[in-house]
């Protein structure tokens, strides 16, 4: 088989290529514009700060709220999932989350669970990475401040029931934060279907940005303790940080050529469809599966419907190192993808493949069917070579 190398199979981790404009919009900053947003009144500084509204807008849209101002800034998802947990909990409260989470969850709350603050309790999850509705229904206590959802598992692809969830958590007046690192961007979320309290996502993923972007939505009326406190632009005579949204988690220059970056790949999104993007995406998955399922000795994770998954898939070959198919892929074919335990070692447990991990692959919008083909096809040879 012949090496095409960089066939990129990575998008879970980071989306790849981007949108040329996404690539011409941040280098355009960078030369132009580059003044900092908020903080004086030349012509520089008022373009960025236009800028920045812009994006504001365009997410608020894009998860259809009514209000930018209740949208900010963050380095990842990571970022803005540790503003929410540490800005809404207080000392006692007890927190309901999924086998399904990320590190970015799990270890913000171990590390305030061990420092004796909160208590926590798992939601199991089964080998398919749907949580159990019933023990979540048993689960709520007097003190339950927050339920934490993964939208979407980065393991798996699976599609959690967000709204069934949500609805159990905010009939109890308990907070619903979603983190939606995997699925803003490739799987519809819309906050006036499915009313949530915060959404955590990634800019760099599904939406197509530069790393360095991200975002945290924080419902209208809910007050989050600052998670960094400093220089805002505005209210420069007061030694608190202001109240005002979205200064108030907001502090410090922003990353503005990510975010004009961000803005052209949200417009990249809203020109091509959301539903174009997620149906060739979807597309890919199936006939990456399918082409899975004929090789001996492959076990692949999740649900079988394209319809409930992202595109992710992940699997196993049977007496093979994940990390050594991840090495060959990218060594003998050219192939990139994520091997191991994703950062989500709970989720590996729900589906039975913790501590080795597994392979994964997540084909983007920018990959073709013939890329899948010989993705298939490496895998193929790999696991032929593996029973010689
Ligand atoms: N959380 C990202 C991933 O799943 C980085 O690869």
């Amino acid at each position: 088989m012949e090496t095409n190398h960089n066939l990129y199979f990575d998008n879970a981790a980071t989306s790849w290529p981007k949108p040329e404009q996404v690539y011409s919009a941040a280098e355009r900053y960078l030369r132009q514009a580059c003044g900092n947003p908020g903080r004086s009144g030349h012509t520089r500084t008022l373009e960025a700060d236009r800028l920045v509204y812009r994006v504001r807008e365009a997410l608020a849209r894009f998860f259809n709220v009514s209000d930018p101002s209740r949208i900010v800034f963050t380095l990842n998802a990571t970022d803005a999932l540790n503003m929410a947990i540490k800005g809404a909990l207080e000392a006692g409260d007890h927190v309901l989350f999924t086998a399904m989470e990320h590190n970015s969850v799990l270890r913000p709350l171990g590390g305030l669970r061990r420092a004796g603050l909160i208590s926590t309790t798992m939601i199991p999850c089964s080998a398919e990475g749907y949580p159990d509705l019933d023990f979540l229904e048993k689960s709520f206590q007097p003190r339950t401040r927050l339920l934490i959802i993964n939208h979407v598992s980065n393991v798996t692809g699976t599609i959690l029931p967000l709204a069934e969830m949500a609805a159990l958590a905010r009939s109890r007046g308990v907070l619903v934060l979603v983190d939606a690192a995997q699925s803003a961007g490739t799987v519809p979320l819309d906050l006036s279907a499915v009313p949530v309290d915060m959404i955590a996502f990634a800019g760099h993923k599904g939406l197509f940005g530069p790393p360095g972007t991200g975002g945290l939505y924080v419902q209208p009326g809910l007050d989050l303790k600052p998670w960094r406190e400093g220089g805002t632009g505005s209210h420069s005579e007061m030694d608190l940080h202001p109240e005002t949204m979205p200064e108030r988690l907001e502090a410090g220059t922003l990353n503005s050529p990510g975010l004009a970056g961000l803005y052209e790949g949200i417009k990249f999104i809203e020109e091509t469809g959301l539903d174009t993007i997620r149906e060739h995406e979807l597309a890919l998955r199936a006939r990456l599966r399918s082409k899975l399922e004929e090789i001996d000795g492959i076990t692949i994770y999740g649900p079988a419907a394209a319809e409930r998954c992202s595109s992710v898939l992940s699997f196993t070959l049977a007496g093979v190192d994940c990390g050594q198919i991840g090495y060959i892929l990218e060594s003998s074919f050219g192939i990139l993808c994520r091997t191991g335990l994703h950062c989500a070692p709970l989720a590996h447990q729900a589906i039975g493949t913790f501590p080795q991990g597994t392979v994964r692959l997540s084909p983007g919008y920018f990959n073709s069917i013939a890329d899948v083909d010989y993705l298939a096809g490496a895998i193929a040879e790999i696991a032929a070579l593996a029973k010689n």
